[in-house]
Order: structure tokens, then sequence, then C-alpha cells
């Protein structure tokens, strides 16, 4: 996400992937402890490197980290904590309600939910099929093995696939890794869209549409198109991200607006079950037990889930 692939730190100029900044906020989420609605996701432990968490660790380290963002991406924190809180909700909601067997997690990065809701998946015998670019899926796996070689090794319920959307055959990576298209399954893609070409996005809509049982849903997120076109004041702190990027030779590549989503995912037979502002999840998922807000949420971002019929 914005300027996520060249952050300098205090004292550190390693760079970090864009599955290691939601990571990363993850864990510093961890952290807020006068959330009304907490975000738990405590498998960034295992996944963050230890230099990382002990940055973190330290209350002025953490609110250096929390000032420079900012400055830099205001809002994209709390957008993280809003999508990640909204996605646990509604993954909870549709395995305990709906007949899921399968869950595609596209452009996985260092998404934990194949382990933190590993009592239900396994209760239902669901599939998890991880999808990512093999770098930063190598290391994930790595970060698992060691975690887990002294507690029963590797989950047998999730599949690992190296994929990249741009250019991938998303059909025959999922079939030959056990996925079933007969059965009702549960796509998420967060945090990708943005950065894939027109065409990527569009061929992996349709691939959903084309192979997937009538009733499965996908999630995802998208940035306003107003963004890509450079027509962002409206949005709050959409100026800061798109310099801070442009800095380090960056940009989100695809968007859409709005007022044209529905319409869009009509193209690809699905419909819009939930639409959210970036603001409206703020109001839900950001109150503090004191009655005041943590933040401000990046205004750019959109979040949406659809239904394939
Ligand atoms: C911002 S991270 C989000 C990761 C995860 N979904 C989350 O919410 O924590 C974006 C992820 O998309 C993956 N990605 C980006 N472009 C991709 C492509 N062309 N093919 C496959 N994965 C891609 C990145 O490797 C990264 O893991």
């Amino acid at each position: 996400m914005c300027n996520e692939t060249s952050v300098k730190t205090q004292g550190h100029s390693k760079g970090m992937s864009n599955g290691d900044m939601t990571l990363f906020f993850r864990y510093m989420a961890l952290y807020e402890e006068n959330m009304l609605v907490p975000v738990r996701d405590t498998f960034s432990r295992v996944f963050l490197p230890q230099p990382w968490r002990e940055k973190i660790d330290e209350e002025n380290l953490r609110a250096w980290f929390r000032n420079m963002y900012n400055e830099k991406a205001p809002g994209l924190y709390e957008y993280i904590l809003c999508r990640t809180s909204h996605t646990d909700r509604l993954l909870q909601e549709m395995l305990s309600n709906r007949p899921v067997s399968q869950i595609v997690i596209l452009g996985a990065g260092f998404d934990s939910r194949a382990y933190r809701f590993d009592p239900i998946i396994k209760e239902k015998s669901i599939q998890v099929f991880e999808l990512d670019l093999p770098g930063i899926q190598n290391l994930k796996i790595e970060r698992l093995e060691q975690y887990l070689q002294d507690k029963g090794g590797m989950p047998s319920h999730v599949h690992f696939i190296p994929t990249d959307f741009n250019e991938s055959n998303l059909l025959d990576s999922l079939l030959s890794h056990g996925y079933n298209q007969t059965k009702l399954t549960l796509f998420l893609w967060e945090g990708v869209t943005y950065y894939l070409l027109p065409e990527g996005v569009e061929s992996t809509m349709a691939f959903i549409q084309k192979n997937s049982l009538t009733g499965s849903m996908l999630i995802f997120d998208y940035i306003t198109r107003d963004f890509i076109e450079g027509n962002p004041k409206e949005c709050y702190g959409a100026i800061e991200c798109r310099n801070s990027m442009a800095e380090n030779g960056q940009k989100f590549i695809f968007g859409i607006h709005r007022e044209d989503l529905a319409g869009y995912l009509e193209k690809f037979g699905m419909s819009l079950l939930e639409h959210w502002t970036s603001e409206e999840l703020g109001r839900r998922y950001l109150e503090l037990k004191n009655g005041q807000m943590l933040g401000r949420v990046a205004g750019y971002m959109n979040y949406a889930f659809a239904e394939i019929l």
C-alpha cells in the first residue's frame, strides 16, 4: 500500500513488502487496548520478524511509527484495522451460517485466518487455498514451519499456490491443488486489486464467475477511481499517499468509481451484498471504550462483499 515497499525507519533503512506492511499494522494493533472491537491477529507475532517486533514493542518507537504513517499515508493504519475486523466478522458469519467448503485467499500475504480460525475450519473440513507471488509465500511458509514444528506441523487443510494474477492460469493452479468447482467457496481478495492491471482484475473476476458454485462469495477492497485519475482532493489522506508513492516511483494501477461497482460486478455475474465506504467502516470499528475514535480512515478505500449468481 502507500509507500509500503520503501518505508525508511529510524536507524533502519531496510524496505518492507506490501504484505509486510499490513502485517506490521496488525502487530501494532495488538497494543490498541482501548478499542471496543479489538483487532487480535495473534499470528502477526509469528510472521513479523523479531527486529520489527522489538521496535513496535517499544512505546516511543511505536508512537514514532504512528506519527510517520499519519504523515505519509494518513488513515491507512486505521483502514487496515477496520478491514481486518470486518472480514473476520464476515468470515465467521459465513462459516457458521452457510455450507462453505473452500476458502480461496487471493494475494494472501500474511493473512492468518487459516490458522486463527483453525477450529471451525477443521470441524467443517474446509480446505483453504492461499495464492500469492512465490517470494512472499515462501517467506510465510518458512516462518510457519518454524513456529509449527513442535505443534503438529503444517496444517493439511492449507494449500499454498504460487501465482501471479497478471499471468497465471488460476484454474490449472487451483485444480492441481485440489480446488473443487462444485463446492461453495468464499474468496478473500483484500489489499490486492489496486496493484493489478485492469486485465488482471477482470480475468480474476471472470475466473471466479466461471469456476465457482452459485452462492459462492467474494470479499474484496478497491480504491476509488478518482485516486488513479489524479483527482483525490475529496478523499482524506489521498494527496499524502499519492505523493509518498510518487517519491518512491510507485502508483496504484486499478480503481473503480463507487457508483460503477454494482454494474461492474454484474458483468461478472455477481451481485453486491455489502458495500462500505472507509468512513462507514471507521464508524463501525474504530470506537474506543471512552467513546472517542481511534482515528480517521483513509477516504479512498472501499470494501465490497458480493455473491456469485
Ligand atoms: C497489501 S498485501 C495484502 C495481503 C493480505 N491479503 C492482507 O490483507 O494482509 C498485497 C498482497 O498481494 C500480493 N500480490 C500483489 N500483486 C500480485 C500478483 N500480481 N499476483 C499475486 N499476488 C500479488 C502481494 O504479494 C501481497 O501479498
